[in-house]
Parts: C-alpha cells; sequence; structure tokens
C-alpha cells in the first residue's frame, strides 16, 4: 500500500496544513534567492525527471531548483527506457530507486505515477498527467499568497478545459477555502469523482464549487481568472473541433471588463496568444500573474522537493 504522504500524487492526498506550509517553504526559499543566499539542504542528493510530454518552465525548473539546493537532477529519455516495453514499470521502479533519491513524473495516465510509487522507494512527484498537475497548483498558492494576500473566501474562475490544471486547482480551492467556478462549453465539465472527493470540503469550509457554460456569468464575482490552453498534450487530434467549442471562453478585454475591478489573470503557461486568451491580457502586466506564476514554479518546486526528501 503507497503511503500516499511519501510523495505528491496528488494535491488531494495532502493536508491543508502541509500545503501551506510549503507554500512558505516557496515564499521564504525565493526570498532567499532573490538576496543571493542559497541552501544546501539536498547536497549529494540527485533526482531522475521522466517526462513523456514536452515541457519548458517544469523540466528547467526542477532541474535548477535542485542546483540551487545544492543536489542535481537527471533528465531521463523516455525513448531509451522505453517503460512497459523494454522493461517492466516494476523494474524501472526498482532500479531508479537505487540512483536517485527522487522522481518526477510527466507522463499521460495518472496510473502510471501511482505505480512508480508502489513498485519503487522513493519519492515520486507527479509533474503533470492527463488527471492532475499539482506543481502548478502549488505555485499559483505561492502566487495568490504573495499578489492577493489570502485566500479565505476568494474566488478564481477557471476559463477553460476541465482537465488537469483545472482538477488540481479544485482540490486547491476546496483545501485553502477559496471557492472554485468553472466556466466551460457543454461535455468539457470536470469528472464527476474529483469534484465529490472535494464536495465534503466546500460544504465544511461554506465555499461553492460552480460550473457556467457561460464565461460571463463565470467571471462576475471573481478575484482571478485563470486560463489554460484549448488543447492539452495528447490532444492534438482533437484540435479542430476544441477549438470551436472553446471559442467563446477566450479571457479578453471585453471579459476582463465584466469581472470586479481588482480581478487578476494567470495563465499555467504555454499561452497560445489568440485563443484562450488575447495579447492585450497577457502584455498588461497590471492584470497579468502568469510570469509571476512561472517565477514561482521554482520555488514551489523546491519548496516540495525540501518536503519529500
Ligand atoms: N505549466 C507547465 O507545466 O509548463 P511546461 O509544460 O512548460 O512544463
Ligand atoms: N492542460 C495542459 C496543461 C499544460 C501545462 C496540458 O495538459 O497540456
Amino acid at each position: 500500500m503507497t503511503d500516499r504522504n511519501k510523495h505528491l500524487l496528488r494535491l488531494a492526498d495532502w493536508s491543508e496544513e502541509r500545503i501551506l506550509e510549503t507554500v512558505d517553504i516557496a515564499i521564504r526559499l525565493k526570498k532567499e534567492v532573490h538576496n543571493g543566499q542559497y541552501s544546501d539542504r539536498l547536497h549529494g542528493q540527485n533526482i531522475g525527471m521522466f517526462f513523456e510530454k514536452p515541457s519548458l518552465r517544469t523540466i528547467t525548473t526542477f532541474q535548477v531548483g535542485m542546483n540551487q539546493l545544492g543536489g542535481s537532477a537527471v533528465l531521463l529519455s523516455p525513448d531509451s527506457i522505453g517503460l512497459g516495453k523494454r522493461e517492466s514499470i516494476h523494474d524501472v521502479a526498482c532500479c531508479l530507486s537505487r540512483w536517485v533519491n527522487a522522481l518526477v513524473v510527466r507522463c499521460f495516465k495518472q496510473e502510471l505515477v501511482e505505480k512508480l510509487a508502489e513498485y519503487g522507494s522513493i519519492p515520486v512527484i507527479n509533474a503533470l498527467t492527463d488527471d492532475y498537475h499539482p506543481c502548478q497548483a502549488f505555485a499559483f498558492a505561492q502566487t495568490i499568497k504573495e499578489q492577493i494576500g489570502d485566500y479565505a473566501g476568494k474566488t478564481i474562475a477557471f476559463i477553460g478545459d476541465g482537465n488537469n490544471v483545472a482538477n488540481s486547482f479544485l482540490v486547491l480551492c476546496a483545501k485553502l477555502g477559496m471557492n472554485f467556478t468553472l466556466a466551460c462549453p457543454e461535455g468539457y465539465e470536470q469528472p464527476n469523482s474529483v469534484i465529490r472527493e472535494m464536495e465534503p470540503l466546500f460544504k465544511k469550509r461554506g465555499t461553492q464549487y460552480r460550473v457556467f457554460h457561460d464565461p460571463k456569468e463565470a467571471v462576475k464575482d471573481a478575484d482571478i481568472l485563470y486560463s489554460d490552453v484549448w488543447v492539452s498534450m495528447g490532444q492534438e487530434g482533437e484540435k479542430a473541433t476544441k477549438q470551436s467549442h472553446f471559442l467563446p471562453f477566450q479571457i479578453n478585454d471585453d471579459l476582463l471588463k465584466l469581472a470586479p475591478a481588482h480581478c487578476k489573470v494567470s495563465h499555467c503557461l504555454p499561452a497560445h496568444r489568440g485563443e484562450e486568451i488575447t495579447d492585450s491580457v497577457m502584455d498588461n502586466p497590471k492584470v497579468n500573474l502568469a510570469f509571476e506564476e512561472a517565477e514561482n514554479r521554482l520555488h514551489a518546486h523546491k519548496a516540495v522537493l525540501w518536503q519529500l526528501l
């Protein structure tokens, strides 16, 4: 049986206290780096990074993050390893557990990160699956704390697909006492299992989970609008269909005008400018927090490693 606290497989596995503590560590580590101070807490430690899907931010920030903490990272090649083809998942997990101190994994199926955690003896960090993106949620939580101050009662309006990023953000909101609103075309809502698991937490905190199929309705009481690509990695075959369904779900100046005046915008990136978000919003530093959040990926990942290693 997997000890789910030993890993970051899903944000739902971590307590509110541990999430808040991780964000605090990230904020402290960021301040230290800005002052030219580096901890060597992970001196002599190494992580493996196994990425079945492309990445700019996640690969770079885990590697730089390990370097900043005095350790190092090795990028593993999925083609070379041939997971499940050249060698079983079990045997790969057992070997990697003898060489590296943690494994950062980006893959299609959530089941793969779960299996690597079950078979190996080292912490496994979910760096995005089709279902979840907990690392992004940590960077977002840090950004909210730094830029807005507190979580309680804030409303996040996620304008986009109800998949990985949205799922982890729903969990984040449930855990930290925020309202979560999804605006998506019909048929792109979040899985019932994800909603059901968090429902008791929303109830307990007196916060709300809502779904709208009209983005104009969704932004009215939002503190932050959030955006993600319409076509996720691995869905390239659905591009034309998704682009037509999501056309009204663009964050642009007209939509932003319908939100409260203090409302900010963020995006997990990469952004497909002109699709889910316009240049005018992306290039407006008064509202756009996406690059701050991208910076925070670095410190959030260090904080996650700090907690697990
Ligand atoms: N947001 C995010 O995970 O970026 P990458 O895909 O570039 O890692
Ligand atoms: N939903 C996007 C997130 C990218 C960070 C994808 O899965 O491609």
